[in-house]
């Protein structure tokens, strides 16, 4: 399948090797082919990507109706991502009375009933952040008998739906980043301490803990496997002491690591987090179990949330990747307006992930505040 994957620096991923306690299967549901996008400086995070409309100024957003759905509002990093959606479609000349944002609440029933009513409300376009990335087929055909554009994100449909896009040439795109990329970045993070730092307890081996999203999600999927891959790539041995699926929740993480201290104590040298929310409860455990980060622990989340970029600055987090939430809602909504002016867009439109470390982490201070 065509990708359009935009400034393309690293393109060959090699066979997966299935890793860790449980074996997190990689189903192949959201990227088919090997095609990893890699960068690694802040210059291009929230730049117009390629994808981008054209003669936006002149086209007239004012009677525009956009639906938006929200897997779930309690989420740290949509909550951020529908902010920054709504602020740029009103850049754009859409009125906010025209911007319908729902709350999925973590239900597919709920979802589907709020598009059933959007669609029946004769939204010109609809922007969908799936519950279930599984019910992207019944969503879909809801959208084109309905002869309204959709555009995907962040979770993301697999691959065989989005082959039906493109075979069909209909008006549905996803936008979203390569979650093996903040996979590998995340590893990366670890791999650059270097052994003598991390195997604390000398047994030439990197003993971690997994916490991860919700399983319908191929970030978590990609994530937990590919974090490891990183660090096995390098040449380092790694062993699962436990895991766990935290739900991408703070309150779920921080009991899990509490519970995992508690049973494998100094034990524990990295801790690994598929998200940063989750890495904000682990933190708590740590320092609730008297362990200091960067001395007898490391830790790693994914996203770049304000707290834990502050985090990483006063060294309670040993590093996080920045999950670009400012380029995936400009790329959507510029996916929208071409659809709303007759133009195409390819069926998958990628961005860029960004590791944040001690050193550059206040230049993400600065991009993001
Ligand atoms: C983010 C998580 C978020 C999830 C929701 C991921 O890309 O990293 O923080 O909870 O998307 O689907």
């Amino acid at each position: 399948m065509k990708r359009k994957a935009v400034r393309i620096l690293l393109v060959t991923v090699m066979a997966i090797a299935a890793m860790g306690c449980g074996n997190t299967s990689v189903n192949d549901t959201g990227t088919d082919d090997d095609a990893i996008v890699g960068n690694d400086n802040t210059e291009n995070a929230a730049t117009e990507e390629e994808n981008s409309v054209e003669n936006i100024d002149v086209a007239d957003m004012t009677d525009k109706k956009v639906g938006i759905c929200i897997y779930q509002f309690s989420d740290n990093f949509m909550t951020l991502f529908y902010n920054e959606l709504e602020n740029y479609l009103l850049s754009r000349g859409f009125k906010k009375e025209n911007i319908i944002i729902v709350d999925g609440e973590n239900d597919q029933t709920t979802q589907t009933g709020q598009i059933d009513r959007l669609i029946s409300e004769d939204v010109d376009v609809l922007i969908v952040n799936l519950v279930n990335p599984s019910s992207a087929k019944a969503i879909t055909d809801k959208a084109v008998t309905a002869e309204i554009p959709l555009v995907y994100i962040n979770r993301e449909p697999d691959a065989d739906e989005e082959q039906r896009w493109e075979e069909n040439d209909w008006d549905v795109t996803y936008v979203g980043c390569d979650a093996r990329q903040s996979g590998i970045y995340q590893g990366e993070l670890i791999v650059d301490l270097g052994m003598d730092n991390v195997d604390l307890n000398d047994n030439g081996k990197v003993d971690y803990i997994m916490v991860k999203g919700d399983l319908e999600s191929i970030d978590t999927q990609y994530r937990s496997e590919y974090s490891l891959k990183a660090l096995t790539d390098a040449g380092i041995e790694v062993n699962c002491l436990y895991e766990e699926v935290g739900n991408w929740q703070q309150n779920q993480a921080q009991q899990i690591v509490a519970d995992a201290l508690e049973q494998y104590g100094t034990d524990i040298e990295v801790v690994f987090c598929n998200n940063d929310a989750m890495a904000l409860g682990a933190m708590q455990a740590i320092q609730a179990a008297e362990r200091t980060v960067g001395e007898d622990i490391y830790l790693v989340g994914i996203d770049a949330l304000s707290e834990a970029i502050e985090n990483v600055m006063l060294g309670n987090m040993t590093g996080t990747v920045f999950n670009d939430y400012i380029s995936q809602s400009r790329s959507t909504v510029d996916a929208a307006i071409n659809y709303l002016t007759g133009k195409e867009n390819e069926h998958y439109i990628a961005c860029d992930y960004l590791k944040v470390t001690q050193d550059n982490v206040q230049d993400f201070l600065d991009m993001l505040n």
